[in-house]
Formats: structure tokens, C-alpha cells, sequence
């Protein structure tokens, strides 16, 4: 389990009000290591350790579903050693039998956004069995998506509309040819790193998403920062296209 030290967070923060489901897009995992004089990878590595402690920090907030922006389609165009690296990450994680308890103990689902068949065999099996093995958890659902991209992920679920031979009604029917087919979209989007895009991720999704952007680099993002986010979404008024 998680550490069990009493939860002191951010007074302001109202913890009844809080989004059902954060969307991270985490930027500046290499400029965070060349700015140390360190490779990319070594950045990679130190905002892999940050997912960590800002999942167990959402977890103990009470929030519900987590999506991370771990490798887009478009990421298959750095070097291979890169890419290498990225996925070891992943890997190393899970081919720890305690790091995959822990997400049972904790009650927490792992599913994935993206085509992981393009994955190396051996991770495409591990992420398929953990996801197997967390299926019925219930606390928090921490998404990872890998080899995704908005617009990949429209073009699949239209396919997938034309081979079923029948045409989708309304937009809340089309969803459900998404990855993301079982969430709920992502209220609250934020990006790390000063980038002010959204970079192909959950183009469909974000249709209504609040936006939090920051200049910190990912590995720096800290529990205290996300608490600060949170309350700037609290003050948003959200209209959905309506007059309130
Ligand atoms: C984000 O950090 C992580 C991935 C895209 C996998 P970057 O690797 O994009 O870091 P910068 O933007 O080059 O600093
Ligand atoms: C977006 O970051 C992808 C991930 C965080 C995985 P990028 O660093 O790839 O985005 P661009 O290239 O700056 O738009
Ligand atoms: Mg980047």
C-alpha cells in the first residue's frame, strides 16, 4: 500500500470539486537533462520517477481516472536509443512483481491509449497481462498512453465504424470507437514545460477540457505544483456552450 502519513493538503483546495479525470501532458524530460548536462535519457528516467509520486499524490486526492502522454505516434521519430530507453522504462517498472502488487494492493486499473501491438513483443505482453490482472480495480484508473495519437485514434475508430457496416447516430456513439471508450473525458488538461500546444494528444476528447500550462519541467512537476493547478481549475467557470 501507499504510505499511510496523514494527507495535508493544500487548505484552498477543495477536495469535493476536484476533476474526475486529469490528462498530464509531460514535457521537458530532455531540455530538464541538458540543463544538468546529462543525456535524455537520463531525464526520461527522472520524469518516469515523478509519474510515481504524482500518482500516489492523485490517489490519495480522491481522483478518479489519470492519463499520461508517455510516447505519441510522432515520437517514433527520435533516435532509437531514445525510444529504447523510454520503453525500458516502462518494462523495468513492470517486470517488478512488487510494483505490479502494489497496483493491486492500491486497487489501481492500468489500462492503455494506442497501438501497443507496435510495441516491442515483450512489453506489448507484460502491459496486456497487467492490465488483465488490474481489470476490476476500482480506486483509480491510471492510463498510459503509448504510441498514441489523437488523429491515429480517429482514423481507427472510423475504420472500425465502416467494418461494422453501420453508421453512428450521435458523437457520445462515436466516442465509444475510442481508446477512451470507458472514461470519461478529461476535465482538467495540464502540460508541463512552457510548450503552449496540445501536440496530437486527445484532440476528440478535450472538446470541453480545462487547460493548465507551466513552465516547469515534467521531472520537477511536483505534488505541491499539481495542488496549485487544481485550485486554478476550481475557479474556472464552465459553461459547456451554455449561458450560467
Ligand atoms: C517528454 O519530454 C517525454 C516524451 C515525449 C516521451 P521530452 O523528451 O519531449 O522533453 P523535451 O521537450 O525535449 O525537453
Ligand atoms: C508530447 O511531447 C508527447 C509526450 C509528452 C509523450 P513532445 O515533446 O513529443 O511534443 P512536441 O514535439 O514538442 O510537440
Ligand atoms: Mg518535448
Amino acid at each position: 500500500m501507499f504510505n499511510n502519513t496523514k494527507n495535508k493538503f493544500n487548505k484552498k483546495l477543495n477536495l469535493q470539486k476536484l476533476p474526475q479525470h486529469i490528462a498530464i501532458i509531460m514535457d521537458g524530460n530532455g531540455r530538464w537533462a541538458s540543463r544538468r548536462g546529462l543525456p535524455r535519457n537520463m531525464g526520461h528516467k527522472a520524469g518516469f520517477e515523478n509519474i510515481k509520486k504524482i500518482v500516489e499524490h492523485i490517489y490519495k486526492l480522491g481522483i478518479k481516472v489519470v492519463t499520461f502522454f508517455t510516447f505519441s505516434t510522432e515520437n517514433w521519430k527520435r533516435p532509437q536509443e531514445e525510444i529504447d530507453g523510454i520503453f525500458n522504462l516502462v518494462r523495468n517498472h513492470l517486470k517488478d512483481d512488487k510494483e505490479v502488487q502494489r497496483l493491486i494492493d492500491n486497487d489501481i486499473k492500468l489500462t492503455t491509449m494506442g497501438d501497443i501491438s507496435k510495441l516491442p513483443e515483450d512489453l506489448y505482453n507484460k502491459l496486456t497481462e497487467v492490465q488483465q490482472k488490474t481489470q476490476n480495480a476500482k480506486k483509480l484508473v491510471l492510463n498510459l498512453a503509448i504510441n498514441y495519437g489523437g488523429r491515429a485514434e480517429i482514423l481507427r475508430a472510423v475504420n472500425e465504424i465502416v467494418k461494422s457496416g453501420k453508421g453512428v447516430k450521435t458523437t457520445e456513439e462515436f466516442a465509444s470507437y475510442l481508446y477512451s471508450a470507458s472514461l470519461p473525458d478529461p476535465d482538467f488538461v495540464i502540460r508541463t514545460s512552457g510548450e503552449l500546444r496540445i501536440s496530437n494528444f486527445m484532440l476528440y476528447q478535450m472538446a470541453y477540457s480545462e487547460f493548465y500550462f507551466t513552465k516547469t519541467y515534467w521531472p520537477d512537476f511536483s505534488t505541491k505544483q499539481l495542488e496549485k493547478a487544481l485550485i486554478d481549475f476550481q475557479k474556472r467557470k464552465r459553461r459547456f456552450g451554455a449561458v450560467k
